[in-house]
């Protein structure tokens, strides 16, 4: 699923993030960029309602990653408050990989050169109050 959508709501954004899940499998990275407040962690919900996980998902800002366990085992991570490649080993980043868990990560610019070259990213805009310009794997768009 590729593209870029206007959406109008959180509604809107949890459908997408609904419709797009459709396509992960374990092992699968999801990059989520934007600003703050661009609507990442209200995507990972849309997303973990599609893979079957039961319960809230909040932002993991002050925990940095939260596991959630639907069919298969959803990763959550903010990296905001990491400062490089070291601190994100030091989470188990790795492992979580090696476990086949699906990894949906916000502030992926913090994790380098350890984002997969085939991982998913998901760009959202701030284009009004409830309005946001989504774009799904936009690099991969760009490299063809
Ligand atoms: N269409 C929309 N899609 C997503 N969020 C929206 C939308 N309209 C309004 N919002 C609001 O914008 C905020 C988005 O917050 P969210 O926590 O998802 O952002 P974030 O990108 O994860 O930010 P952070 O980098 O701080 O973690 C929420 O308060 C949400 O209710
Ligand atoms: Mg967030």
């Amino acid at each position: 699923m590729k593209g870029s959508f206007d959406v109008k709501s959180v509604e809107e954004t949890w459908a997408l993030a609904r419709e797009f899940a459709k396509e992960l499998k374990p092992g699968d990275v999801v990059c989520l960029e934007g600003d703050l407040g661009a609507g990442k962690t209200t995507f990972t919900q849309g997303l973990a309602a599609a893979l079957g996980v039961r319960g809230r998902v909040t932002s993991p800002t002050f925990c940095i990653v939260q596991e959630h366990e639907g069919g298969n085992l959803l990763v959550h991570m903010d990296l905001y408050r990491l400062h490089g490649e070291d601190d994100v080993l030091s989470i188990g980043w790795e492992d979580y990989l090696a476990r086949g868990a699906i990894l949906v990560v916000e502030w992926p610019e913090r994790a380098g050169d350890l984002v997969p070259p085939d991982a998913h990213h998901v760009e959202f805009l701030h284009t009004g109050e409830e309005n946001r310009h989504i774009t799904i794997d936009k690099r991969t768009q760009e490299r063809v």
